[in-house]
Protein backbone atom coordinates (compact mmCIF):
# COMPACT_ATOMS: atom_id res chain seq x y z
CA UNK A 1 0.00 0.00 0.00
CA UNK A 2 2.67 2.27 1.04
CA UNK A 3 5.06 1.17 -1.71
CA UNK A 4 1.99 1.93 -4.43
CA UNK A 5 1.96 5.34 -3.27
CA UNK A 6 5.58 6.48 -3.09
CA UNK A 7 5.44 4.73 -6.57
CA UNK A 8 2.42 6.95 -7.86
CA UNK A 9 4.34 9.81 -6.25
CA UNK A 10 7.90 8.78 -8.01
CA UNK A 11 6.03 9.19 -11.21
CA UNK A 12 4.12 12.45 -10.27
CA UNK A 13 5.83 14.95 -13.03
CA UNK A 14 4.57 18.22 -10.99
CA UNK A 15 6.94 16.95 -8.03
CA UNK A 16 9.44 15.92 -10.12
CA UNK A 17 9.54 18.94 -11.69
CA UNK A 18 9.48 21.17 -8.53
CA UNK A 19 12.01 19.17 -7.14
CA UNK A 20 14.56 19.99 -9.52
CA UNK A 21 14.40 24.00 -8.12
CA UNK A 22 14.54 23.59 -4.56
CA UNK A 23 17.78 21.16 -4.24
CA UNK A 24 18.49 18.09 -2.13
CA UNK A 25 15.67 17.80 0.58
CA UNK A 26 13.80 15.26 2.93
CA UNK A 27 16.82 13.54 3.44
CA UNK A 28 17.43 13.53 -0.01
CA UNK A 29 21.29 14.41 0.62
CA UNK A 30 22.26 11.09 2.60
CA UNK A 31 21.22 8.58 -0.45
CA UNK A 32 22.53 11.49 -3.62
CA UNK A 33 26.28 12.10 -3.33
CA UNK A 34 25.83 15.79 -4.46
CA UNK A 35 23.89 18.39 -7.04
CA UNK A 36 27.45 18.49 -9.50
CA UNK A 37 30.33 16.69 -11.09
CA UNK A 38 32.71 17.62 -8.92
CA UNK A 39 31.12 16.83 -5.18
CA UNK A 40 30.34 13.65 -7.07
CA UNK A 41 34.15 13.08 -7.69
CA UNK A 42 35.14 13.64 -4.21
CA UNK A 43 32.50 11.08 -3.23
CA UNK A 44 33.76 8.85 -5.38
CA UNK A 45 37.30 9.51 -4.26
CA UNK A 46 36.34 8.40 -0.37
CA UNK A 47 34.68 5.19 -1.64
CA UNK A 48 37.70 4.24 -3.83
CA UNK A 49 39.90 5.46 -1.10
CA UNK A 50 38.37 2.34 1.09
CA UNK A 51 38.69 0.05 -2.11
CA UNK A 52 35.36 0.71 -3.27
CA UNK A 53 34.32 1.24 -7.21
CA UNK A 54 31.63 2.82 -8.35
CA UNK A 55 28.90 3.75 -11.09
CA UNK A 56 27.76 7.00 -11.53
CA UNK A 57 24.03 7.96 -12.41
CA UNK A 58 22.69 11.52 -13.61
CA UNK A 59 20.06 11.69 -12.07
CA UNK A 60 16.87 12.79 -14.78
CA UNK A 61 13.89 10.84 -16.09
CA UNK A 62 10.65 12.00 -17.67
CA UNK A 63 12.14 13.88 -20.50
CA UNK A 64 9.97 14.86 -23.30
CA UNK A 65 12.13 17.49 -25.05
CA UNK A 66 14.61 16.88 -26.85
CA UNK A 67 16.98 20.00 -25.44
CA UNK A 68 16.93 17.79 -22.18
CA UNK A 69 18.32 15.18 -23.49
CA UNK A 70 20.79 16.68 -25.43
CA UNK A 71 22.23 18.32 -22.29
CA UNK A 72 22.04 14.83 -20.20
CA UNK A 73 23.84 13.70 -22.93
CA UNK A 74 26.25 16.37 -22.67
CA UNK A 75 26.74 16.03 -18.40
CA UNK A 76 27.23 12.33 -19.10
CA UNK A 77 30.24 12.94 -21.24
CA UNK A 78 31.28 15.43 -19.26
CA UNK A 79 31.28 12.88 -15.99
CA UNK A 80 33.22 10.08 -18.40
CA UNK A 81 35.58 12.84 -18.62
CA UNK A 82 35.51 13.95 -15.18
CA UNK A 83 36.25 10.26 -14.41
CA UNK A 84 39.26 10.24 -17.09
CA UNK A 85 40.35 13.95 -15.37
CA UNK A 86 40.22 12.40 -11.86
CA UNK A 87 41.57 9.23 -12.82
CA UNK A 88 39.10 7.72 -10.16
CA UNK A 89 38.00 3.46 -9.98
CA UNK A 90 34.47 4.14 -11.68
CA UNK A 91 32.05 3.89 -14.72
CA UNK A 92 28.42 5.25 -16.14
CA UNK A 93 25.34 4.40 -15.45
CA UNK A 94 22.72 5.47 -17.38
CA UNK A 95 18.73 5.46 -18.28
CA UNK A 96 17.48 5.58 -22.38
CA UNK A 97 14.39 7.67 -21.26
CA UNK A 98 16.59 10.23 -20.01
CA UNK A 99 18.29 10.21 -23.17
CA UNK A 100 15.00 10.27 -25.33
CA UNK A 101 13.87 7.08 -25.49
CA UNK A 102 10.03 8.29 -25.07
CA UNK A 103 10.45 10.69 -27.43
CA UNK A 104 12.32 9.18 -30.27
CA UNK A 105 13.91 5.46 -30.69
CA UNK A 106 16.78 6.55 -32.93
CA UNK A 107 17.21 9.54 -31.56
CA UNK A 108 17.90 8.34 -27.98
CA UNK A 109 20.16 5.75 -30.06
CA UNK A 110 22.14 8.14 -30.96
CA UNK A 111 22.74 10.02 -28.11
CA UNK A 112 23.91 6.72 -26.79
CA UNK A 113 25.87 5.73 -29.34
CA UNK A 114 27.61 9.62 -29.05
CA UNK A 115 28.05 8.25 -24.75
CA UNK A 116 29.23 5.18 -25.42
CA UNK A 117 32.17 6.40 -28.32
CA UNK A 118 33.55 8.64 -25.64
CA UNK A 119 33.96 6.39 -23.23
CA UNK A 120 35.26 3.77 -25.41
CA UNK A 121 37.90 5.78 -25.80
CA UNK A 122 38.81 6.07 -22.24
CA UNK A 123 37.90 2.63 -21.85
CA UNK A 124 34.80 3.03 -19.37
CA UNK A 125 32.35 1.02 -19.33
CA UNK A 126 28.44 1.92 -19.65
CA UNK A 127 25.20 0.20 -17.97
CA UNK A 128 22.59 0.52 -19.41
CA UNK A 129 19.93 0.57 -16.43
CA UNK A 130 16.48 -0.86 -16.54
CA UNK A 131 13.40 1.33 -16.33
CA UNK A 132 9.78 -0.46 -16.55
CA UNK A 133 8.32 -2.56 -18.90
CA UNK A 134 7.54 -0.10 -21.66
CA UNK A 135 11.30 0.74 -22.31
CA UNK A 136 12.40 -2.94 -21.91
CA UNK A 137 12.57 -4.08 -25.26
CA UNK A 138 13.63 -0.72 -26.77
CA UNK A 139 16.70 -0.60 -24.03
CA UNK A 140 17.69 -4.24 -25.37
CA UNK A 141 17.80 -3.43 -28.60
CA UNK A 142 19.57 -0.33 -28.35
CA UNK A 143 22.30 -2.85 -26.37
CA UNK A 144 22.15 -5.09 -29.88
CA UNK A 145 22.95 -2.21 -31.65
CA UNK A 146 25.92 -0.23 -29.38
CA UNK A 147 27.34 -4.26 -28.93
CA UNK A 148 27.60 -4.37 -33.00
CA UNK A 149 29.95 -1.48 -32.64
CA UNK A 150 31.48 -1.32 -28.85
CA UNK A 151 32.13 -3.54 -26.17
CA UNK A 152 32.46 -1.62 -23.27
CA UNK A 153 28.76 -2.03 -22.63
CA UNK A 154 26.08 -3.94 -20.63
CA UNK A 155 22.63 -3.41 -19.13
CA UNK A 156 20.48 -5.19 -16.13
CA UNK A 157 18.41 -8.19 -15.67
CA UNK A 158 15.29 -7.57 -13.55
CA UNK A 159 14.13 -10.33 -11.88
CA UNK A 160 10.40 -9.60 -11.54
CA UNK A 161 9.73 -10.13 -14.93
CA UNK A 162 8.55 -13.81 -16.51
CA UNK A 163 11.21 -12.80 -19.70
CA UNK A 164 13.91 -12.50 -17.10
CA UNK A 165 14.73 -16.20 -17.89
CA UNK A 166 15.33 -16.24 -21.24
CA UNK A 167 16.95 -12.17 -21.38
CA UNK A 168 19.61 -13.34 -19.25
CA UNK A 169 20.66 -16.60 -21.09
CA UNK A 170 20.45 -14.22 -24.41
CA UNK A 171 22.99 -11.75 -23.13
CA UNK A 172 24.95 -14.18 -21.11
CA UNK A 173 28.02 -12.60 -22.43
CA UNK A 174 27.76 -9.03 -21.44
CA UNK A 175 28.53 -7.92 -18.12
CA UNK A 176 25.14 -8.02 -16.06
CA UNK A 177 23.52 -6.57 -13.45
CA UNK A 178 20.51 -8.37 -11.74
CA UNK A 179 18.42 -6.61 -9.72
CA UNK A 180 14.79 -7.45 -8.21
CA UNK A 181 13.45 -4.95 -9.90
CA UNK A 182 12.04 -1.73 -8.80
CA UNK A 183 8.96 -0.68 -10.59
CA UNK A 184 5.68 -1.29 -10.68
CA UNK A 185 4.27 -4.15 -13.30
CA UNK A 186 1.25 -5.94 -14.00
CA UNK A 187 1.01 -9.51 -13.38
CA UNK A 188 0.90 -10.13 -17.02
CA UNK A 189 4.68 -9.39 -17.37
CA UNK A 190 6.41 -9.60 -13.79
CA UNK A 191 5.93 -11.61 -10.37
CA UNK A 192 3.97 -10.10 -7.92
CA UNK A 193 5.25 -11.70 -4.60
CA UNK A 194 8.10 -11.38 -2.46
CA UNK A 195 8.24 -15.13 -2.29
CA UNK A 196 8.46 -15.94 -6.27
CA UNK A 197 10.60 -12.39 -7.23
CA UNK A 198 13.06 -13.45 -4.64
CA UNK A 199 13.87 -17.33 -5.58
CA UNK A 200 13.53 -16.15 -9.61
CA UNK A 201 16.39 -13.97 -8.13
CA UNK A 202 18.90 -15.84 -6.98
CA UNK A 203 18.61 -18.75 -9.98
CA UNK A 204 19.01 -15.67 -12.25
CA UNK A 205 22.30 -15.12 -9.99
CA UNK A 206 23.40 -18.71 -9.92
CA UNK A 207 23.02 -19.16 -13.41
CA UNK A 208 24.90 -15.99 -14.60
CA UNK A 209 27.55 -16.65 -12.10
CA UNK A 210 27.96 -19.94 -13.66
CA UNK A 211 27.26 -19.05 -17.28
CA UNK A 212 27.87 -15.46 -17.47
CA UNK A 213 30.33 -13.37 -18.39
CA UNK A 214 30.70 -11.13 -15.37
CA UNK A 215 27.56 -10.78 -13.00
CA UNK A 216 27.51 -7.67 -10.37
CA UNK A 217 24.75 -8.93 -7.52
CA UNK A 218 22.84 -5.37 -6.94
CA UNK A 219 20.86 -5.93 -3.41
CA UNK A 220 20.82 -5.24 -0.55
CA UNK A 221 19.31 -8.32 0.92
CA UNK A 222 21.85 -9.66 3.65
CA UNK A 223 19.85 -13.26 3.05
CA UNK A 224 20.69 -13.51 -1.09
CA UNK A 225 24.07 -11.80 -0.14
CA UNK A 226 24.87 -14.51 2.19
CA UNK A 227 23.71 -17.23 0.44
CA UNK A 228 25.28 -16.05 -2.79
CA UNK A 229 28.39 -16.09 -0.84
CA UNK A 230 28.12 -19.34 -0.05
CA UNK A 231 27.36 -20.32 -3.39
CA UNK A 232 30.19 -18.72 -4.90
CA UNK A 233 32.97 -20.57 -2.22
CA UNK A 234 31.24 -23.83 -2.83
CA UNK A 235 31.30 -23.02 -7.21
CA UNK A 236 34.58 -21.98 -6.79
CA UNK A 237 33.83 -18.79 -8.78
CA UNK A 238 36.93 -16.60 -9.09
CA UNK A 239 36.85 -13.15 -7.82
CA UNK A 240 37.26 -11.59 -11.38
CA UNK A 241 33.64 -13.08 -12.34
CA UNK A 242 31.52 -10.82 -10.11
CA UNK A 243 30.93 -7.73 -7.83
CA UNK A 244 28.64 -6.50 -5.05
CA UNK A 245 26.25 -3.38 -6.09
CA UNK A 246 24.38 -1.45 -3.75
CA UNK A 247 22.80 2.04 -3.39
CA UNK A 248 24.98 4.90 -2.23
CA UNK A 249 23.83 5.85 1.24
CA UNK A 250 22.29 2.29 2.03
CA UNK A 251 23.64 0.00 4.75
CA UNK A 252 26.94 1.69 4.22
CA UNK A 253 28.27 -0.55 6.92
CA UNK A 254 27.45 -3.95 4.98
CA UNK A 255 29.02 -2.50 1.61
CA UNK A 256 32.61 -1.48 3.78
CA UNK A 257 32.31 -4.60 5.70
CA UNK A 258 32.13 -6.76 2.18
CA UNK A 259 34.86 -4.58 0.44
CA UNK A 260 36.74 -5.20 3.56
CA UNK A 261 36.38 -9.14 2.94
CA UNK A 262 38.13 -8.70 -0.15
CA UNK A 263 34.40 -9.18 -2.53
CA UNK A 264 34.95 -6.48 -5.48
CA UNK A 265 32.44 -4.07 -4.29
CA UNK A 266 30.80 -1.40 -6.83
CA UNK A 267 28.24 1.23 -4.81
CA UNK A 268 25.54 3.32 -7.51
CA UNK A 269 26.43 6.92 -6.55
CA UNK A 270 23.39 9.23 -7.82
CA UNK A 271 23.95 12.72 -8.25
CA UNK A 272 22.28 15.78 -9.91
CA UNK A 273 19.29 18.50 -8.98
CA UNK A 274 16.49 15.41 -10.76
CA UNK A 275 16.77 13.52 -7.14
CA UNK A 276 12.88 13.30 -6.81
CA UNK A 277 11.95 10.28 -8.64
CA UNK A 278 15.00 8.43 -7.59
CA UNK A 279 14.46 8.95 -3.53
CA UNK A 280 10.49 8.40 -3.81
CA UNK A 281 11.47 4.77 -5.66
CA UNK A 282 13.58 4.01 -2.56
CA UNK A 283 10.71 4.81 -0.08
CA UNK A 284 8.88 2.62 -2.05
CA UNK A 285 11.48 -0.41 -1.71
CA UNK A 286 11.84 0.22 2.19
CA UNK A 287 9.48 2.05 3.93
CA UNK A 288 11.89 2.49 6.85
CA UNK A 289 13.69 4.70 4.34
CA UNK A 290 11.05 7.36 5.49
CA UNK A 291 13.34 7.44 8.71
CA UNK A 292 15.79 9.57 6.69
CA UNK A 293 13.07 11.78 6.13
CA UNK A 294 11.53 12.31 9.68
CA UNK A 295 15.04 13.02 10.83
CA UNK A 296 15.39 15.44 8.52
CA UNK A 297 12.12 17.16 9.77
CA UNK A 298 13.05 17.28 13.03
CA UNK A 299 16.69 18.64 12.56
CA UNK A 300 16.15 21.74 11.57
P1 LIG B 1 14.65 -5.75 -0.69
O1 LIG B 1 14.12 -4.35 -0.76
O2 LIG B 1 13.88 -6.85 -1.35
O3 LIG B 1 14.90 -6.10 0.82
C1 LIG B 1 15.07 -7.44 1.27
C2 LIG B 1 15.50 -7.43 2.72
O4 LIG B 1 16.83 -6.87 2.82
C3 LIG B 1 14.65 -6.55 3.63
O5 LIG B 1 13.51 -7.23 4.04
C4 LIG B 1 15.61 -6.25 4.75
O6 LIG B 1 15.72 -7.35 5.63
C5 LIG B 1 16.94 -6.09 4.02
N1 LIG B 1 17.21 -4.69 3.64
C6 LIG B 1 16.99 -4.13 2.44
N2 LIG B 1 17.36 -2.85 2.44
C7 LIG B 1 17.83 -2.59 3.67
C8 LIG B 1 18.37 -1.42 4.30
N3 LIG B 1 18.51 -0.26 3.65
N4 LIG B 1 18.74 -1.51 5.60
C9 LIG B 1 18.61 -2.69 6.29
N5 LIG B 1 18.11 -3.83 5.72
C10 LIG B 1 17.73 -3.77 4.45
N6 LIG B 1 16.03 -1.62 -10.29
C11 LIG B 1 15.59 -1.54 -11.58
O7 LIG B 1 14.41 -1.81 -11.85
N7 LIG B 1 16.45 -1.16 -12.57
C12 LIG B 1 17.77 -0.89 -12.32
O8 LIG B 1 18.50 -0.58 -13.26
C13 LIG B 1 18.22 -0.99 -10.97
N8 LIG B 1 19.52 -0.73 -10.65
C14 LIG B 1 19.97 -0.95 -9.35
C15 LIG B 1 21.32 -0.81 -9.02
C16 LIG B 1 21.77 -1.12 -7.75
C17 LIG B 1 23.23 -0.99 -7.42
C18 LIG B 1 20.85 -1.58 -6.75
C19 LIG B 1 21.33 -1.96 -5.38
C20 LIG B 1 19.53 -1.68 -7.06
C21 LIG B 1 19.05 -1.35 -8.34
N9 LIG B 1 17.71 -1.45 -8.65
C22 LIG B 1 17.31 -1.34 -9.96
C23 LIG B 1 16.71 -1.57 -7.57
C24 LIG B 1 16.32 -3.02 -7.32
O9 LIG B 1 15.55 -3.48 -8.39
C25 LIG B 1 15.50 -3.14 -6.03
O10 LIG B 1 14.31 -2.40 -6.18
C26 LIG B 1 16.20 -2.64 -4.77
O11 LIG B 1 17.56 -2.98 -4.75
C27 LIG B 1 15.51 -3.21 -3.52
O12 LIG B 1 15.63 -4.60 -3.45
P2 LIG B 1 16.80 -5.32 -2.60
O13 LIG B 1 17.21 -6.52 -3.37
O14 LIG B 1 17.89 -4.34 -2.32
O15 LIG B 1 16.17 -5.77 -1.22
Amino acid sequence: MLKDIFIALSENQTLNGAAKKYGLKMGAQHVVAGTNIEETMESIKKLNAIGISCTVDNLGEFVFEKEEALAAKEQIIAVIEAIEEHQVDAHISLKPSQLGLDIDYDFALENLKEITAVANKYGTFINIDMESYKHLQPSFDILDELSKEYDNVGTVIQAYFYRAVEDIQKYKNFRLRIVKGAYKEPAEYAYQTKEEIDQNYVELIEWHLLNGKFTSIATHDHHVINHIKQFIKDNNISNDKYEFQMLYGFRTDMQQQLAKEGYNFCTYVPFGSDWYGYFMRRLAERPQNMNLVVKQVFNK
